[in-house]
């Protein structure tokens, strides 16, 4: 003020120093279009009259045009004149030495320097007789676009009010934008001015939070002004409005406004956290002493920017006011906890109670106690929510294990034999911990109204997985007939391998639960027995049949006997079969056995012991039930009724109690069981007692011999059909020559026999023709006739005659068989050419020979004659002739 008025002194001397002073305020003057403009204009250190007069004037683009003067209505220019006649541009004394010029309603086109002139009253001119003064017309281009990206958002969550605000015209004017709140029917009440001229302006109601930094500016320019509230609270909720002001700052330095907009955002919803967040614990639960107790605590909702406090909470009664037992801070920090109460947070919104080995004390209801915090600033928090779950309930007990015991037949037999296997399984086990299983196996020969049924324990298996085998099954066990065994998971099985026909009854299983004592080893806590299974299989009758089916039909003595056997079998397992071959001269007399083959198909002659037909029968297995029998050379004893009788067999395995010293029937150490046997139908051989059939034929190995030369002609018997033993047969043979004899002696005369005896007897020579002759015996059947020297009466058909006599077994006597004729067998004699030459050849020779004799008897005689040499002739010459001769 003091500084003001000084100044003013300074004026003053200077004005009446200087003379007349005009003044108008400092330029330039913006204004906007529209608006209402007063221009004010004072005059002071001036002369004359107190009284003074004021002309306004308007210089536009050098022109000047005149306004407004008080003392001249006719003074306003032609463009002018209807503005200031209608009022809107007016001229208004304020005292004797100041004006103002009003304009009602600025138009753009008033921007221009405007002048005020007052008429000198003064006596010399001295001084300004006006001053200017610069007006500036500007539009209204002020525009506001509020925005809230994310009306709704939840606490704690960051909201952002968003502002843009943009004008045209920037010179010599200044922006301001200011966020408010409104919050139910209240006015709006400002948060934060950001202008004019940057400066940044807090309500008082927001210092502390902006101060906090939970209000931020956004300012990112070309218009955009955005405010940022971190950590939005429920009060936060609420409509916004924003706020533009354009300023102009006057001559005197203060800050006008010009322009103001206003514009609502939009409301804002702010969801509490302590709605969302749910806090739940699960669940009653009975713990057996020692055992873990493990309880978690869920939190849900939005805990994404949440500092969560976490408290158990534990109290002797579901009323009863509980008391904290552990806690966990925001920052994790755990109070409370111990070895024997740990808590964790095992998930973002998990925390987890583990208390081992729980004792009686630790039962109680327990319940969980969250408090959620949002960060109110950087470095402070509030709490938003705090939630308490249901409690649940926790027991601890002395608890015996529990489980439950399933006995199945996994095997059943079907026949004595077959394999059982049961299981015995054990299931939904509770609080055995570190208990162990163990079994025992119970026999009962329950049989269907037996009340005397005595139970006996097979073996057992115990906690320790050692077998304890019952003392009567102490040897089945060892010997693996029967088996004890554990698989996985808690299945006991029981396995007999061969199932007797005694081990029918009914089986159980008696399942115990040990626990460790005090003392250090085992204690059983429990027994359950399962409900007892039957194992029985209804013996079925094993059936067999035999038939027995003709191949080949003895039709006569010494002809091959044939037949087979077909083997049915039912209700048997695995057999074996035995087939032995009887035979019986008449149907139900006595049998006797031919042969056979045991179920190991070891072949074996019974009571066919006849020497020398040995091999005549033959047992052969030719299919899986098939057996074939053949009886080759069948003779009249054999005749009969031949038949198969089958065993059927199964083997009894692993048997200790066999007989030592049986070597037969066993095979692979087991023994063969006889368990059926069967007859199969008869087949007959008979054929007619024909007797031995012979037939005889002649052999000879030279059809045609040279004279002189022996011939060999072999009668041979066969045998067709039977043969009787060597000693019971013997032969008469007799050969004979035809038809030379046969004409001779009437056909009758045999050439030579022999008796069935072997006495060799010739026929009288009746003819010299008659060679020599003999027969022999070659072999038993053979008799072979030899002519000596033989002659062309020799040559001629021979053919033998045998008569079979034959010995009866029973009575001893010989009786002769029929006479039996070979074909005849022509022998020839090589004869004709050499008896034919032998007579001129001789004839020849000797004429020769005297011719010689003749000449030499000649020559002597005359070398006698002439010598007188007489010679002597050798009787031996002539008997020499006289052989050739001969
Ligand atoms: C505000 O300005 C920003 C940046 O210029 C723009 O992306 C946004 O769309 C504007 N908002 C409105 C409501 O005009
Ligand atoms: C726990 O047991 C109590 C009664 O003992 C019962 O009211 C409550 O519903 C149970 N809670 C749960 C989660 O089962
Ligand atoms: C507690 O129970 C959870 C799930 O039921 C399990 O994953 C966790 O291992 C348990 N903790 C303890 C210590 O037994
Ligand atoms: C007897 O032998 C002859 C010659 O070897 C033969 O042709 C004939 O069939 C035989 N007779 C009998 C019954 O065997
Ligand atoms: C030889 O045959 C003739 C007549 O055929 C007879 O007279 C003579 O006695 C026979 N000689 C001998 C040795 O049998």
């Amino acid at each position: 003020m003091e500084e003001i008025f000084a100044s003013f002194i300074v004026l003053a001397t200077l004005a009446l120093c200087e003379g007349r002073v005009v003044k108008v305020p400092v330029g330039p003057l913006v204004r906007v279009e529209g608006q209402a403009v007063s221009l004010r204009c004072d005059v002071s250190d001036y002369e004359g009259p107190r009284d003074q007069d004021f002309e306004w004037t308007m210089l536009q683009a050098g022109k000047e045009l005149q306004v407004v003067s008080t003392f001249d209505s006719a003074y306003p220019d032609t463009l002018l004149r209807d503005r200031v006649s209608s009022g809107d541009i007016s001229i208004k004394k304020l005292s004797d030495s100041s004006v103002e010029l009003k304009i009602k309603k600025v138009r753009a086109t008033d921007s221009a320097t405007y002048r005020c002139s007052t008429p000198s009253t003064d006596t010399t001119v001295k001084g300004n007789y006006f001053a200017d003064v610069a007006l500036k017309v500007i539009g209204d281009s002020l525009r506001v676009a509020p925005s809230i990206p994310k009306p709704v958002v939840s606490e704690g969550d960051q909201l952002e009010l968003h502002c843009n605000t943009t004008r045209a015209f920037t010179e010599h004017t200044s922006l301001s934008v200011t966020w408010s709140h409104k919050k139910g029917g209240s006015p709006a009440s400002e948060i934060l001015t950001f202008g004019p001229e940057d400066k940044v302006t807090v309500a008082t109601g927001s210092a502390q939070r902006y101060a906090d930094g939970g209000l931020r500016l956004d300012l990112r320019g070309g218009g955009f002004y955005g405010l940022v509230l971190s950590g939005a609270r429920p009060e936060d909720q609420g409509k916004y409005v924003c706020t533009a002001r354009e300023w102009v700052r006057q001559a005197g330095g203060s800050l006008d406004k010009i322009l103001e907009k206003s514009e609502e955002m939009g409301t804002v919803t702010v969801k509490p956290t302590a709605n969302s967040l749910q806090v739940t614990v699960e669940k009653n639960t009975t713990l057996n002493m020692e055992d873990t107790l493990n309880l978690t605590c869920s939190v849900a909702g939005d805990l994404a920017s949440l500092g969560l406090e976490v408290e158990w909470l534990m109290g002797s009664g579901a009323s009863a006011s509980p008391q904290v037992v552990v806690r966990m801070d925001r920052d994790g920090t755990v109070t409370g906890g111990s070895a024997q109460l740990a808590l964790s947070r095992v998930a973002p919104g998990d925390f987890r109670l583990v208390a081992p080995k729980v004792e009686r004390s630790n039962s109680g209801w327990y319940s969980c106690r969250v408090r959620a915090w949002l960060p109110q600033s950087s470095s402070k928090w509030y709490q938003a929510a705090e939630m308490t779950s249901n409690p649940v309930q926790v027991l601890v007990a002395q608890l015996e294990p529990e489980f439950k015991v399933t006995l199945s037949a996994a095997v059943s037999p079907q026949f004595t034999y077959d394999p059982t296997e049961l299981l015995c399984a054990v299931t939904d086990i509770q609080h055995l911990r570190d208990g162990r299983l163990g079994v025992t196996w119970l026999y009962s020969n329950a049989l269907p109204g037996d009340t005397s049924a005595t139970t006996e324990t097979i073996g057992t298996l115990n906690e320790l997985g050692v077998l304890v085998a019952g003392t009567t099954y102490q040897q089945r066990l060892e010997s693996g007939d029967i088996a004890l065994s554990r698989g996985e998971p808690n299945v006991f099985r029981l396995r007999l391998l061969r199932t007797r026909t005694q081990d029918m009854g009914e089986y159980s299983c008696s399942v115990s639960a040990w626990t460790p004592s005090r003392q250090g080893g085992w204690e059983q806590a429990k027994e359950i027995s399962s409900t007892p299974i039957k194992v029985q299989w209804s013996p079925k009758t094993p059936v067999l049949s035999v038939v027995a089916h003709r191949i080949r039909e003895a039709s006569s003595a010494g002809s091959t006997f044939e037949m087979s056997c077909h083997v049915t079998g039912q209700n048997l397992q695995n057999p074996g079969y035995s087939v032995l071959v009887r035979t019986e001269e008449k149907s139900g007399a006595a049998s006797r056995k031919v042969l056979s083959l045991n179920a190991d198909s070891v072949l074996q002659l019974e009571e066919w012991t006849e020497p020398g037909r040995v091999d005549s029968v033959a047992l052969e297995k030719t299919g899986p039930l098939e057996y074939r029998f053949r009886l080759y050379g069948a003779q009249l004893r054999d005749r009969g009724f031949y038949y198969c009788e089958v065993a059927a067999w199964t083997r009894e395995q692993g048997g200790s109690g066999s007989s030592a010293g049986s070597a037969s029937g066993t095979r692979g150490g087991g023994d063969w069981t006889r368990v059926v046997s069967a007859e199969s139908n008869k087949i007959h051989i008979s054929f007619e007692d024909t007797g031995p059939v012979f037939n005889v034929s002649i052999h000879s190995d030279q059809h045609r011999v040279a004279p002189g030369e022996t011939a060999k002609l072999q009668c041979i018997i066969t045998v067709v059909g039977a043969s009787p033993n060597t000693g019971d047969v013997s032969f008469e043979v007799q050969w004979f020559q035809s038809p030379i004899r046969a004409v001779e002696n009437g056909g009758a005369e045999p050439l030579v026999s022999m008796d069935r005896w072997g006495v060799v007897r010739k026929s009288a020579p009746a003819a010299n023709l008659s060679a020599d002759c003999s027969l022999e015996r070659s072999d038993a059947h053979t008799f072979t006739l030899s002519v000596h020297g033989t002659r062309d009466a020799d040559a001629g058909d021979y053919y033998c005659v045998a008569t079979p006599w034959l010995l009866a077994p029973a009575s001893g006597a010989w009786s002769k068989g029929r006479q039996l004729k070979s074909q005849p067998i022509y022998l020839s004699i090589r004869l004709a050419l050499w008896a034919s030459m032998r007579l001129p050849l001789l004839c020849g020779v000797g004429a020769a020979v005297a011719v010689g004799l003749l000449s030499i008897l000649v020559g002597l005689i005359c070398a006698q004659c002439c010598c007188r040499n007489a010679l002597h002739t050798p009787r031996s010459t002539n008997k020499l002739m006289d052989m050739e001769m001969d």
